[in-house]
Formats: structure tokens, C-alpha cells, sequence
């Protein structure tokens, strides 16, 4: 058989490849095996962390709002034993307490806070309630619920797990558009809400410097997804190998920085 083992940098990591495809391999270095949290798993980036972190070896907790529906992270439960899933709302902070609580004795190296929402989209749905004068103040306040607070919710949540774990890192998947320096503007809502997160995960970075948890809020590029659409420029495969590489060698020196997927600052 055509089964190549290749070690990733940290040492930790295991990449196998059939035929140039990736492909599932699951031997036995659970003592070494790193372990990464992601929410918004079913679709979207979410779902390519998933097959790409199980890919390389890791145990993944992936968070959804109902695995019934989740039918790609099914069929990868059925091929990775290493995955887990957890149904999430999250906006209901005590289903994330729970889930915390669950998992409390399980050390985490990695939590990918990527779950998001954009709210109504002006161009391509004639949808203005983002817009200034015609704003609508629930759905800002809902984008900020989902996109602000739930990242921040869920690292106070999981912050034992991060400390008990070897690489100790947050990050959150923010937007160039949350950049007031670089962003495109014209929309109040969903930049607003990005903006509020980079400062929310500076402070992060700033509180647990000493611990040595590395904190970043990351901009995964415009991508293919159901949010980005099919005129973005990224696949999703190849953000995520980015930030995944842009991840691994994360240091303390650049924590609370808002970093591009290929890993040049963004400037707020
Ligand atoms: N795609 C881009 O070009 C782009 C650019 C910049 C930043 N981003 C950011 O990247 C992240 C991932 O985006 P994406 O493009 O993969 O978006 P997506 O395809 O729309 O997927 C969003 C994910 O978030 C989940 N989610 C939303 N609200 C949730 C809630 N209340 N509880 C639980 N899960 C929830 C969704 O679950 P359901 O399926 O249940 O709705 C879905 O899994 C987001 O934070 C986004 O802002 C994306």
C-alpha cells in the first residue's frame, strides 16, 4: 500500500496520504495526540478545521446545532474515532456552561472559536438593515451576541481546559472588515461586531500573557462559503491550511496581535 507517514513540525502531528488524497489514519499515539475544540463544525470553514485537524491526527470536539443535520460530520464520526460532536447553541450560554462542564476534565491545546453569523446582506439579498438609517437594532445586537460575546463566553468557559493543555491556545475567526484601519465600510452590524471581538481578544491576550496562553483574533481571507459566496477568491481548503500553518507556530510574542491567514498583522 501507498501509505506515507509524514511528522508535521511540533512532532505531534500525523498526516497519512493514499494516492496524494488525504486520508484517514488511526494508530495509536494518544499520549501525543493533540486535542482542539471548534465550534460552527457543520459547514462552511468549521467543517474543513474538522477533516483537516482529524486528518493530521488530532481529537476534535466539534460543536452544532443539531447533528442530526450535521450529515458531514456524521460520516466522519463513522471514519474518526477521535471525533466528538456536541450539540451547541450558542447564544444559550447555559448549554456552553454544560458543555464546559462535560468536558472538564479534558485538556484542550486548541479552541477555534469560528462559529459566526453576517446578517443581512445589501447587495446580494437588497437586504439594508446593516446599513445606516436603515439599521435594525436586534440584528446588530444579535450579530454582536454571536459574533462578540459568544468568543469571549466560550474562552472563560473552557479556560481550565486551555490551561491544562500543552500548546494553550485561543483564537477567534474575526474579519479584515472588523479592521478600522483596512476595512471595506459600509456596513454598521457585522464589522462592528468584528471590531468588538479583536478588542475583546487583545484584552484576552493582555489577562493571560503570564499563563502563556496565546490569543489571536485571525481573518480567515474571503472565502468560499455559504457566508463568503461563491464570487470569493478562497477555497475553503486552502484558508484553512493557512490558518492551520499560521496556528501551529503561533508564539507568545504575537499574542493579542489581529493576524491575515498568511500571517502579516492586520492593523486595527
Ligand atoms: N467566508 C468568509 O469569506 C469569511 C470572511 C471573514 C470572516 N469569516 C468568519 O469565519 C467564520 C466562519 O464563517 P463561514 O464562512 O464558515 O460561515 P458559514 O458557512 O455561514 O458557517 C457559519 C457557522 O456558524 C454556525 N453558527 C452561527 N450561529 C450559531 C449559533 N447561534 N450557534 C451555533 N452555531 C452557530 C453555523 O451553524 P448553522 O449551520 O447551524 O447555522 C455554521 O456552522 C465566521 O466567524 C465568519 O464571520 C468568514
Amino acid at each position: 500500500m501507498l501509505l506515507n507517514v509524514i511528522t508535521g513540525n511540533t512532532g505531534k502531528e500525523k498526516e497519512s496520504r493514499f494516492n496524494g488524497c488525504a486520508f484517514v489514519v488511526v494508530t495509536d499515539y494518544n499520549e501525543e495526540m493533540l486535542t482542539v475544540l471548534i465550534t460552527g463544525a457543520n459547514r462552511g470553514l468549521g467543517l474543513e478545521f474538522v477533516r483537516q485537524y482529524l486528518a493530521t491526527g488530532w481529537r476534535v470536539h466539534a460543536t452544532c446545532r443539531n447533528i442530526d443535520d450535521a450529515v458531514e460530520l456524521k460520516m466522519l464520526r463513522g471514519q474518526f474515532k477521535h471525533l466528538h460532536l456536541h450539540e451547541l447553541e450558542l447564544t444559550d450560554f447555559s448549554q456552553i456552561d454544560k458543555l464546559a462542564k462535560n468536558l472538564s476534565q479534558h485538556p484542550l491545546d486548541l479552541l477555534i472559536n469560528n462559529a459566526g453569523i453576517f446578517g443581512p446582506k445589501p447587495i446580494a439579498e437588497k437586504d439594508f438593515r446593516q446599513k445606516f438609517t436603515h439599521l435594525d437594532y436586534q440584528i446588530w445586537s444579535d450579530l454582536f451576541t454571536v459574533n462578540t460575546m459568544v468568543p469571549v463566553k466560550m474562552s472563560e468557559a473552557f479556560i481550565e481546559n486551555i490551561r491544562s493543555g500543552d500548546e494553550k491556545k485561543i483564537v477567534t475567526i474575526s474579519s479584515i472588515v472588523g479592521s478600522i484601519a483596512d476595512g471595506e465600510k459600509g456596513l454598521i452590524g457585522y464589522p462592528s461586531s468584528k471590531a468588538a471581538v479583536n478588542m475583546a481578544m487583545a484584552t484576552l491576550a493582555h489577562e493571560l500573557r503570564e499563563e502563556n496562553i496565546i490569543v489571536n483574533a485571525v481573518n480567515p481571507g474571503w472565502v468560499k462559503t455559504d457566508m463568503g459566496g461563491n464570487s470569493a477568491p478562497l477555497e475553503i481548503i486552502d484558508s484553512i491550511q493557512q490558518l492551520r500553518a499560521l496556528f501551529e507556530n503561533l508564539s507568545l510574542e504575537q499574542s493579542g496581535l489581529f493576524l491575515d491567514y498568511d500571517g502579516n498583522i492586520i492593523p486595527w
